[in-house]
């Protein structure tokens, strides 16, 4: 039998791009192709791509541009880009760079095989459709391989929202949900590979209404009937917009135990103004009065939010009207962003803020998030937590896991095994992790 074929995946951007890239994996699997972490030992290299801002996108560029000695030592190495900067360039990239076999984008990946057989044959292929048949029913079956303890799974995709700033709902197309019965199967299937934890995702998470019985079920009905998976034992999701967030979503929360007490819930700026010139459809007043919902439904709620700054029309009292709620609502954890313009987006054609001023306020907005991660990881230690045990760490005898709240724990103990989940008292906090003791 002839060797497979190795296939070389890089992944950027958010975490619906990790789950893709495991689907496209395995849709390639079908036709023969194993995985390689090495590049220069691949037959196929495919860049699973990010369009969110300009540097995501430039990067993809700069990263072809280094395959080039590859492709000169292997004339039958095949490179191809998918994702959201393949949806959004298409054939451009081909003309960009003419190295590039395949451009696939997030809604084709299921007719990946028949694309690699073109390819092969010495054709280019780009499909960058936003077809009507369900990729999901169409992938390729998965070998029923064991996975790791902690899983993604996609439960909608797409979105309807245009803020003002975003290239998603063009890169990703109309906001889907996936039917219930699917979801569940795909959950039941990865329990049964293995699987303690699992993520539900979507770029809108939280506006989930999937066909099931008997109507359409919300995002709260769903983690409900997921939690009666039996070796589940940890749920979680992302992303939420603020205006989808349901009151039983938020009751459930409180009562159900294994949705995990962490939420991610961007609102990119505390200035009402800026956030009715970013089409966001919420102020900052509605904003924290969730987040005060959230919290007596769950006190120790972990909050982690996404910001912009240097949005256009930012004033300096726009940008201290973010910095106070960022004191208001305090985060453990959050992600910051200097505006980025668009091509094609409402906002990219409006008079941007100057650079040296948005990075100002990026690094003084990223200095205050960084006291507030620092200061709630610190309010761990001394703390007995749960942890999920993900992987051996780098020193011998070391075990990496997640706590309840996303923290990464390191615990040092010959009993501690991957996928076990156990109690751990935190003895130290470092600078992105906690370190603590099997209790
Ligand atoms: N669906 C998610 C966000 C997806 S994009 C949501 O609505 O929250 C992830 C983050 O990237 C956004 O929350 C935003 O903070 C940032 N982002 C999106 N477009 C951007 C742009 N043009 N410039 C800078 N940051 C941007
Ligand atoms: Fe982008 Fe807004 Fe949709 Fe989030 S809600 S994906 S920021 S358009
Ligand atoms: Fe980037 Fe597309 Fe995700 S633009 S953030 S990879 S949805």
């Amino acid at each position: 039998m002839a060797d497979p074929k190795k296939l070389f995946i890089k992944t950027y951007g958010c975490q619906m791009n990790v789950y893709d890239s495991e689907r496209m994996a395995e849709a390639l699997g079908a036709s023969g192709y194993v995985t390689t972490d090495r590049a220069d030992e691949a037959d196929m290299i495919l860049l699973n791509t990010c369009h969110i801002r300009e540097k995501a996108a430039e990067k993809v560029y700069s990263e072809l541009g280094r395959f080039k000695p590859l492709k000169a030592a292997n004339p039958d190495l095949k490179i191809g880009v998918a994702g959201c900067v393949a949806q959004a360039e298409g054939e451009e990239i081909m003309r960009r760079q003419p190295m590039v076999d395949l451009v696939v984008g997030p809604q084709t990946y299921h007719r990946l095989p028949a694309m690699e057989a073109a390819v092969r044959a010495g054709q280019r292929a780009v499909d960058t459709d936003f077809p009507a048949e369900d990729k999901f029913e169409h992938l390729p079956k998965a070998p029923r391989a064991k996975r790791a303890p902690a899983a993604f799974l996609t439960v909608q995709e797409g979105c309807d929202k245009f803020c003002a700033f975003c290239v998603v709902p063009y890169t990703r197309g109309a906001e889907v949900s996936r039917p219930v019965d699917r979801v569940l199967r795909e959950a039941r299937d990865l329990v049964d590979r293995g699987v303690r934890e699992i993520t539900l995702l979507g770029q809108n998470v939280n506006a989930y209404h999937g066909a099931g019985d008997g109507g359409t079920w919300g995002l709260a009905r769903l983690i409900r009937e997921l939690a009666k998976i039996d070796g589940l034992e940890r749920i979680r999701f992302t992303t939420s917009h603020p205006n989808d967030m349901e009151e039983d979503l938020i009751a459930a929360h409180g009562d159900e135990p294994k949705l995990m007490p962490y939420l991610h819930l961007p609102v990119q700026s505390g200035s009402d103004k800026i956030l009715k010139a970013m089409a966001r459809k919420h102020t900052a007043e509605s904003y924290i009065r969730l987040i005060e919902r959230l919290r007596a439904a769950r006190p120790d709620l972990l909050l982690s939010g996404d910001f912009i700054v240097g949005f256009p029309g930012e004033t300096d009292q726009d940008f201290e009207d973010t910095m106070t709620l960022v004191r208001t609502v305090s985060y453990g954890q959050a992600y910051s962003f200097k505006y980025s313009a668009r091509p094609g987006t409402p906002a990219a054609e409006k008079t941007p803020v100057p650079d040296d001023v948005a990075s100002d306020r990026l690094q003084r907005l990223q200095g205050l998030l960084t006291e507030q991660q620092r200061a709630a990881q610190e309010a761990m230690v001394g703390r007995d937590v749960s942890v999920l045990f993900e992987k051996p760490g780098r020193l011998p005898g070391q075990m990496v896991g997640k706590s309840d709240y996303l923290h990464a724990v390191h615990v040092t103990d010959p009993r501690a095994e991957v996928g076990q989940i156990a109690r751990v008292r935190i003895k130290a906090s470092g600078p992105n992790s906690l370190a603590g003791e099997l209790v």
